[in-house]
């Protein structure tokens, strides 16, 4: 059996955590490769709104097993609360959540360092989530993180307090305020958490898993745009959020990656700073904000809209080798008279350019072609044959421009407002 890889191909909340929630009847394994508490994953059934920050987005279905694979990064505090908040809604994931041995824990003092990053940056910062993402990648390629497995040997003290010890001299270079001990607490208060759960060569279960057939899906977080290596550099998260991350991130070899499922909205957003080249600073960027409601699930920031980019689509498809297109947040563009997309960038150094110049940070000016909107409710709709016309004409222009299908659109946030297409 292959491993289906889902990911984001824009800024991320593409609406990932509803897509993986409503896909994973399919599937016997859900598992995380990367990222970490910055992601926000949001899901909505019976009345319920909930969002996953470190567990993959199965956890809501008792018979699926879901994994947080090595790539991922762990705050224990954030572990221990989203644990606590399955539980209130009586989800007992202790039953089906197994995390990796390999992964590396976020300590308070990688947050400190985030913030001390940001500060020094000023107004050149990334817009981080402030969640020590970058500090906690750094020292695991650095080669000096602490992982998981660690955590039960006897020198982990020792090894906590070294690590610490080293970033507040780090602290000191930025002239930062490095005393975290009023988070310790707690933070130890998570590990215990953690212990309390399957910890295993989360890679071994994964590939055993595939050997004896069973159905695995790959949730990624963040989006495309925001990959260290493609993505928005320096303006982008610190994994690896494409469809090789799944690999390194999981354990599995390259020639095991099935169907690649590649996410996008109707429409951009991005939260934080850099480039948009789409962005709409308007009365249209407000009113898709409003319609979409677009605050960040895992900090509550206004999000930043625009009108949806081909160009960069296209490239996100290409790294990721998207097999299946998912559109989501249809229903947002339903009261606009007319959509526009962009189909090609003006550059300094190109008239016309169908590719991604080396930075998105130069002037891009984006070339759009205007569609009809549909201009009716399509919350309610059932199955795709109920689509106006315009809807279909939309969905035909982005399914040519990219050369791929789009196999299924969500027109609203509840699990069941998902329409599949293409079913014979
Ligand atoms: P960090 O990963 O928290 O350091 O944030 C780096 C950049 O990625 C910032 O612009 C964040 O706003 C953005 N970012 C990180 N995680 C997410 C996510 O899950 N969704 C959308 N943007 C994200």
């Amino acid at each position: 059996m292959k491993v289906d890889v889902l990911l984001g191909l824009q800024w991320g909340d593409e609406g990932k955590g509803k897509v993986v929630d409503v896909l994973t009847p399919r599937y016997d394994l859900i598992a995380r490769f990367q990222g970490g508490p910055n992601a926000g994953h949001s899901l909505e059934f019976n009345e319920i709104k909930h969002v996953l920050h470190t567990i993959p987005s199965g956890i809501f279905h008792p018979d699926k097993l879901n994994v947080i694979g090595n790539g991922v990064v762990i705050d224990p505090v954030i572990f221990k609360k989203e644990i606590e908040s399955l539980e209130r809604l009586g989800v007992d994931p202790r039953k089906n959540l197994v995390l990796s041995k390999k992964a590396h824990l976020i300590l308070p003092s990688h947050r400190m360092l985030d913030a001390a990053s940001e500060h020094s940056k000023g107004k050149a910062k990334i817009g981080s989530t402030l969640k020590g993402i970058g500090p906690t990648y750094m020292d695991k390629t650095g080669r000096n993180g602490i992982r998981i497995g660690d955590i039960f040997q006897a020198s982990f003290e020792e090894k906590y307090r070294a690590l610490v010890e080293k970033h507040q001299q780090l602290a000191a270079l930025y002239d930062y305020p490095s005393d975290i001990s009023d988070q310790e607490k707690e933070w130890f208060a998570g590990l215990e958490v953690i212990k309390s759960f399957r910890i295993e060569a989360t890679e071994y279960l994964v590939n055993e898993a595939l050997r004896k057939e069973e159905r695995v899906l790959a949730e990624g977080a963040q989006g495309t745009l925001l990959d260290i290596d493609f993505g928005s550099y320096p303006f982008v998260t610190s994994s690896n959020t494409v469809t090789a991350g799944a690999c390194t991130g999981l354990g599995i070899a390259p020639n095991k990656i099935g169907k690649v499922y590649g996410i996008f909205k109707a429409y951009c957003t991005r939260v934080g700073s850099g480039p948009f080249p789409t962005e709409l600073e308007d009365s249209t960027g407000d009113l898709l904000r409003k319609q979409g409601n677009e605050f960040g699930s895992t900090t509550g920031r206004p999000r930043r809209t625009g009108w949806l980019d081909l160009v960069s689509l296209k490239y996100s498809c290409m790294i990721n080798g998207v097999t299946d297109l998912i559109l989501t947040k249809a229903d947002v563009l339903s009261d606009f008279d007319s959509i526009m997309v962009a189909v090609a960038y003006r550059t300094s150094e190109a008239e016309t350019s169908l590719e991604l110049p080396y930075s998105l940070e130069e002037t891009i000016d984006p070339q759009y072609i205007e569609l009809p909107g549909w201009k009716a409710d399509i919350t309610q709709i059932t199955s795709e044959n109920e689509f106006p016309e315009e809807l279909n004409a939309y969905l035909n222009f982005i399914e040519e421009y990219l050369e791929l299908p789009i196999t299924l659109v969500s027109v609203g946030p509840n699990r069941s407002q998902i329409i599949e297409r293409y079913i014979d």
